[in-house]
C-alpha cells in the first residue's frame, strides 16, 4: 500500500517513520514534509491547505491511505474532503474536528456527558466578561480564545487585572475571528498529563500515557511553547488512573458525540489536569499530540497500519490489545532560539550523522530542510530527538547524549525532560 501523510513536523517523521516499517506498505510520501521525511520517506511539494492538489496527487499515485498529522487541515475539513473523492483518510471529519477547533463546542459535549473539567462561562463582549470577573472576586482564573489560535489563544492569569488584560487583547482580535467567543475559566491545579485514544466511534484503544513540557525554560518558567518534550509512559497516570479516565472521560466523550450525531473517528487527546478531586480535561485535541507522538510511536510494536485500516472500517473491536515496548521513551526538543517568539530561519545544522550512530534513538525532525545534502533549520522546532531506555534516566541520558553532538547556531533545548517522573521513581 501506499502512504501519504499531510504535514511537515517532528509528529509527521514518527507517522512516516512507524507507517514505513510496517510489511504492508510500499511507499510513504509526505506533503510538504521536511529534510527527515525527505530521509525516511519522499517529500510531496503541496501545502496542507491545498486540498484539491493533494486529492488529485492521491487519486494519481493510488495512495491507498491518507493520513492527517496537524489540526488546522482537519477543521477546514480534509476528511470530508478526501472521503467525497472517495479516497481511505484517517482522522475526524471537520464536524467532529470541533472538539478541538472550538473550546465552546468542546465544553458542550464535556458538560453534556458530566465529564469532569474546569468550571467556565462564555462571553463576546469584553465589558460583559470583565463585569462577571469583577463580581467573582480577584480569583486566578483562564482565558481562553474559543477557536484555533496556534496554541496561543490560552492565557493563564493570576488575579483581575491580568485577566482583564487578557480578554482586552482577545476582544481586540489578537487572535482574529478565534476570539469573536471567548470563555473564563476556573483555574485547575495539578500536573498535566497526555491521554490519547484511537477510536472507531465505537471502540476505543487507549495508548499509553504520556507527559508534554509546555514551558519554554527549565523548571516550567517562561512562555508556552508547542511543547519542549515528552516522555512515555508517564506514571502520575498509573493503571487504575488509566482506567477510570478511560471509564469517565474517553468513553462518555465518544458515547456524546454520538448522541449529538457527531461520531468521532481517529485520535482523541485529552489533555488532562490531575487534581486532587480527580483528573480533569483542560483540552482535547484531535490528532497525535506533538511531541507526544514520537515517544509513544517509538514504543508501539502493533503495526500502525492496521489500527488505522481498522478505524477507518469500523472494526477497531476486532483488533487485538496495542503492544508497546516496555522500555520507556524520552524525546528532547530542540528549538531555534527565540522560539516561540521570532527566531531566525536557515543554520546550518552539525552532527545530525554522529548523533544518528547514537543506539536506541531516533532523531524526527520538524522544522528543517535540505540544502543539497546540507540539513538547514527552518522552524522553531527543529529536532525532536528521542531514545528508549531500561528506565527514564536512561532513555533520558540517551537522548541528551545524542542532544550534545548537535549544533547550529542558536539552537537550544530544555535539560529537564523527564526529571518530574525521574524524581517519582526516586
Ligand atoms: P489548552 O490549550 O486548553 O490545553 O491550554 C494550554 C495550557 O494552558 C494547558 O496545557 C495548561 O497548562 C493551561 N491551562 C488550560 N486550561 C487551564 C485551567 N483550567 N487551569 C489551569 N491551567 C490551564
Ligand atoms: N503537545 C501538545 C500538542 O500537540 O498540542
Amino acid at each position: 500500500m501506499k502512504i501519504l501523510i499531510i504535514g511537515s513536523g517532528g509528529r509527521e517523521h514518527a507517522l512516516a517513520w512507524k507507517l514505513g516499517q510496517s510489511p504492508k506498505v510500499d511507499q510513504v510520501y509526505v506533503a510538504p514534509g521536511n529534510a527527515g521525511t525527505a530521509i525516511d520517506a519522499e517529500n510531496i511539494d503541496i501545502r496542507e491547505n491545498d486540498f484539491p492538489a493533494l486529492i488529485r496527487f492521491a487519486q494519481q499515485n493510488q495512495i491507498g491511505l491518507t493520513v492527517v498529522g496537524p489540526e488546522l487541515p482537519l477543521s477546514a475539513g480534509i476528511v470530508d474532503a478526501f472521503e467525497a473523492a472517495g479516497l481511505r483518510v484517517f482522522g475526524p471529519n471537520q464536524k467532529a474536528a470541533q472538539l478541538e477547533a472550538s473550546k465552546i463546542f468542546c465544553k458542550k459535549i464535556l458538560n453534556a456527558a458530566n465529564i469532569p473539567t474546569a468550571y467556565h462561562r462564555t462571553f463576546s463582549e469584553e465589558e460583559a466578561a470583565v463585569s462577571y470577573l469583577k463580581a467573582s472576586g480577584d480569583l486566578q482564573c483562564v482565558i481562553k480564545a474559543d477557536g484555533l489560535a496556534a496554541g496561543k489563544g490560552v492565557i493563564v492569569c493570576k488575579n483581575l487585572e491580568e485577566a482583564s488584560a487578557a480578554i482586552h487583547r482577545i476582544a481586540n482580535h489578537e487572535f482574529g475571528d478565534a476570539g469573536n467567543r471567548f470563555i473564563i475559566e476556573e483555574c485547575l491545579i495539578g500536573q498535566e498529563a497526555s491521554v490519547l485514544a484511537i477510536t472507531d466511534g465505537q471502540t476505543i484503544m487507549t495508548l499509553q500515557p504520556a507527559q508534554d513540557h509546555k514551558a519554554s525554560f527549565d523548571g516550567d518558567l517562561g512562555p508556552n511553547t508547542g511543547g519542549m518534550g515528552a516522555y512515555c509512559p508517564a506514571s502520575l497516570v498509573d493503571d487504575q488512573k488509566l482506567h477510570w479516565i478511560e471509564e469517565n472521560i474517553l468513553v462518555p466523550t465518544v458515547h456524546e458525540m454520538n448522541v449529538q450525531g457527531i461520531p468521532f473517528k481517529g485520535i482523541l487527546y485529552a489533555g488532562l489536569m490531575m487534581t486532587s478531586n480527580g483528573p480533569k480535561v483542560l483540552e482535547y485535541n484531535v490528532r497525535f499530540g506533538d511531541p507526544e507522538c514520537q515517544p509513544l510511536l517509538m514504543r508501539l510494536k502493533t503495526d500502525l497500519i492496521d489500527v488505522m485500516t481498522a478505524v477507518i472500517d469500523g472494526r477497531l473491536d476486532e483488533l487485538e490489545p496495542l503492544e508497546w515496548d516496555d522500555r520507556p521513551a524520552v524525546c528532547v526538543v530542540m528549538v531555534s532560539d527565540g522560539y516561540p517568539g521570532s527566531y531566525r530561519k536557515g543554520d546550518l545544522i552539525l552532527g545530525l550523522d554522529e548523533a544518528a550512530q547514537c543506539s536506541n534513538v531516533k532523531i524526527f525532525h520538524a522544522g528543517t530542510r535540505l540544502d543539497g545534502d546540507k540539513v538547514l533549520t527552518n522552524g522553531g522546532r527543529v529536532l525532536d530527538v528521542t531514545a528508549l531506555g531500561n528506565s527514564v534516566a536512561e532513555a533520558k541520558k540517551r537522548a541528551y547524549d545524542a542532544v550534545e553532538k548537535i549544533f547550529w547556531n542558536g539552537c537550544r533545548y530544555r535539560n529537564d525532560i523527564a526529571d518530574k517522573e525521574i524524581n517519582l521513581a526516586k
